[in-house]
C-alpha cells in the first residue's frame, strides 16, 4: 500500500510540475534547439589555442564559471534597445577600441583617455547629424585575436603567433607563446577593474570632461586646428549636456577565445534566456565566420547583440544565412553589421550586401569598419595604415548607405586616446619615419587621439554634404 501510495504522491507531483511548465515561458526557444553554452564543442573550430596542460584548462574554466558577471543581463538588453534605434536610423553608433587590449595598458589613464576620447567623437558626431550616439568600447575584455599565419618565424626559430594576453605573450619565445589558460583568469581580472573605473568615469563625467578638455587638446594639435576643434567640442558638448541624458560607454569585444566566452555564460533567471556576462555586445570575425562552425555555434545562443564582420569574401547568400541562424526572430538591434571590405573593394563588394539584407527586411544596424581592409606594410616592415583611405572608405560607406536608402548607422575603429605615431597622416602629418617614435599597438594600429577627433569631425562633415 505504502509503494502504491508513493507512487500517487510521485505521479501527483510529475504531473505538477508538467503543469507549472507549460504555464511558464519554455526554457528555451525552439530555435534554441541542441544549444548549449557548450555545443560550439561538437563542431569544427578555427583559430583557437591548442593547450598543452588540460587538467590546467578544466581547472581555469571552473574557476571562471564561479565568478561573478562582469556585466548585468538588464544592462545587456539595455545596450540592444539602443542599438535597436540605430536600426531604425534614429542614432548613431561610435564603436572603439584597442585592437588588442594588453594588461599593462589597463592603467587608469590610458582608459581615461580612451573615455574622453570617444566621449568628445560622440559629440563632435552628434552636433553634425543631430542623432544621439550610442557609444561601445572595443574595452575591457578585447584580449584575444584571430592570426592569418598560425606560427611566426625570426632568424632560424618558428614558433606559434601572438594570440593576444589572454592565450600567450607577445615575447618571442617557446614559453612566451606557449597558449597557457590561466591567461583567461587574468584577462578577467583586468576586464572587471577596467569596467570598474569606466563605471567610475561614467558617473563622474561631466566635470571630467570639462577639467580636461583644455590641456588635452593642445597635444600635438596645430594652433588653427586646435582652435577650430575647440568651438566645435565647447558648443557640441554644451548641447550634448544640456538636451541629452548621459549614456554610458558598453563594452565589447570579439567573440574568439570560446572556453572563457563558455565560461562567462549565464542564464538570466528572472526573464529567461543565456547571456554572454562578459561583455554588452560580442562580434563575429573575419575568420571564424563559417556557418556550420563553432563560433556561429556559441554566438546563435546567447541573447547579447552581435556584430558580424562582412569582408571582401561575403556574399548575399552568406550574409543571409548567417543573420538567419544568429537571430531567426528578426530581434531589432540584435544583428549589427560591419563592413571591413577595404577601399579598393568597397565599390564592388558592398552593394550586393546591403541590396540582399534590404530585400530581407531584416531590422539591422550597418556600420563600417575602415580600418580592417586598409593595413598596409611600410617601408620598416610595420604594419600601418593611411588616414586619408581610412577617412575615403568611411566617406563611401555614407555615400552608398544614403544611395541605397539604408541608415549609415556607424562607426567601427581601431583607436586610443593616446598619442601614438600607428597610422601615418592626418593634421599631424605622421610619416612613416614617424611611426617608431611611439609605436605602442600589441596588433593593429591605431587612431591616436588626434586622428580620432579628427575623423569624427570629417565623418559629421561628409554626412552633411549627403544628408
Ligand atoms: C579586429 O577587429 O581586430 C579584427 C581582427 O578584425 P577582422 O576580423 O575584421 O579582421
Ligand atoms: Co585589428
Amino acid at each position: 500500500m505504502i509503494f502504491t501510495h508513493d507512487i500517487d504522491v510521485l505521479t501527483g507531483e510529475f504531473r505538477r510540475k508538467r503543469e507549472l511548465s507549460r504555464s511558464h515561458p519554455p526554457a528555451r526557444p525552439a530555435h534554441h534547439e541542441g544549444w548549449s553554452p557548450s555545443s560550439w564543442r561538437r563542431f569544427p573550430a578555427k583559430q583557437l589555442p591548442v593547450y598543452p596542460d588540460a587538467d590546467a584548462l578544466q581547472c581555469y574554466e571552473h574557476q571562471l564559471q564561479q565568478s561573478p558577471p562582469l556585466v548585468l543581463a538588464a544592462e545587456i538588453r539595455h545596450c540592444q534597445q539602443q542599438l535597436a534605434q540605430v536600426a531604425e536610423g534614429r542614432a548613431f553608433l561610435l564603436q572603439g577600441g584597442d585592437c588588442a587590449e594588453s594588461f599593462a595598458d589597463c592603467q587608469s589613464t590610458s582608459v581615461r583617455d580612451h573615455v574622453l576620447t570617444m566621449e568628445q567623437m560622440a559629440a563632435l558626431i552628434h552636433q553634425a547629424t543631430g542623432l544621439p550616439v550610442l557609444k561601445i568600447g572595443r574595452i575591457a575584455g578585447q584580449f584575444a585575436k584571430p592570426r592569418s599565419q598560425p606560427e611566426e618565424t625570426v632568424g632560424e626559430i618558428t614558433l606559434p603567433s601572438f594570440r593576444g594576453e589572454i592565450i600567450n605573450d607577445r615575447e618571442f619565445s617557446a614559453n612566451g607563446r606557449t597558449a597557457d589558460p590561466q591567461r583567461m583568469v587574468r584577462a578577467y581580472h583586468h576586464s572587471a577593474s577596467t569596467l570598474n573605473l569606466l563605471r567610475a568615469l561614467d558617473k563622474s563625467m561631466f566635470s571630467f570632461y570639462t577639467a580636461q578638455q583644455q590641456e588635452s587638446l593642445h597635444t600635438g594639435v596645430t594652433e588653427q586646428y586646435y582652435r577650430m576643434l575647440r568651438a566645435q567640442l565647447e558648443d557640441s558638448y554644451h548641447r550634448v549636456s544640456n538636451k541629452l541624458p548621459r549614456q554610458p560607454l558598453f563594452t565589447s569585444h570579439e567573440a574568439l577565445l570560446l572556453n572563457y566566452e563558455e565560461a562567462l555564460t549565464r542564464r538570466d533567471i528572472a526573464h529567461g534566456g543565456w547571456y554572454n556576462c562578459s561583455a554588452h555586445m560580442l562580434w563575429l570575425g573575419e575568420r571564424t565566420g563559417d556557418l556550420d562552425f563553432a563560433h556561429v555555434e556559441y554566438l546563435r545562443g546567447i541573447a547579447n547583440p552581435v556584430g558580424i564582420k562582412c569582408g571582401p569574401g561575403m556574399t548575399g547568400e552568406k550574409l543571409l544565412a548567417l543573420i538567419t541562424r544568429l537571430d531567426p526572430q528578426g530581434t531589432p538591434g540584435k544583428i549589427v553589421l560591419i563592413a571591413r571590405m577595404g577601399l579598393d573593394q568597397i565599390h564592388a563588394k558592398l552593394p550586393a550586401l546591403l541590396q540582399a539584407v534590404k530585400a530581407s527586411g531584416h531590422p539591422v544596424v550597418w556600420v563600417i569598419d575602415p580600418m580592417h581592409g586598409n593595413t598596409r606594410t611600410a617601408g620598416s616592415g610595420q604594419k600601418t595604415r593611411t588616414f586619408t583611405t581610412i577617412v575615403e572608405e568611411m566617406q563611401v560607406f555614407t555615400t552608398l548607405l544614403h544611395r541605397y536608402g539604408i541608415h549609415p548607422g556607424g562607426v567601427h575603429v581601431e583607436m586610443t586616446g593616446l598619442e601614438v605615431t600607428e597610422c601615418t597622416g592626418g593634421l599631424q602629418q605622421i610619416s612613416e619615419q614617424d611611426l617608431s617614435h611611439r609605436y605602442y599597438s600589441a596588433c593593429d594600429p591605431r587612431l591616436n587621439r588626434t586622428q580620432a577627433l579628427e575623423l569624427a569631425y570629417l565623418l559629421g562633415k561628409s554626412w552633411q554634404n549627403t544628408d
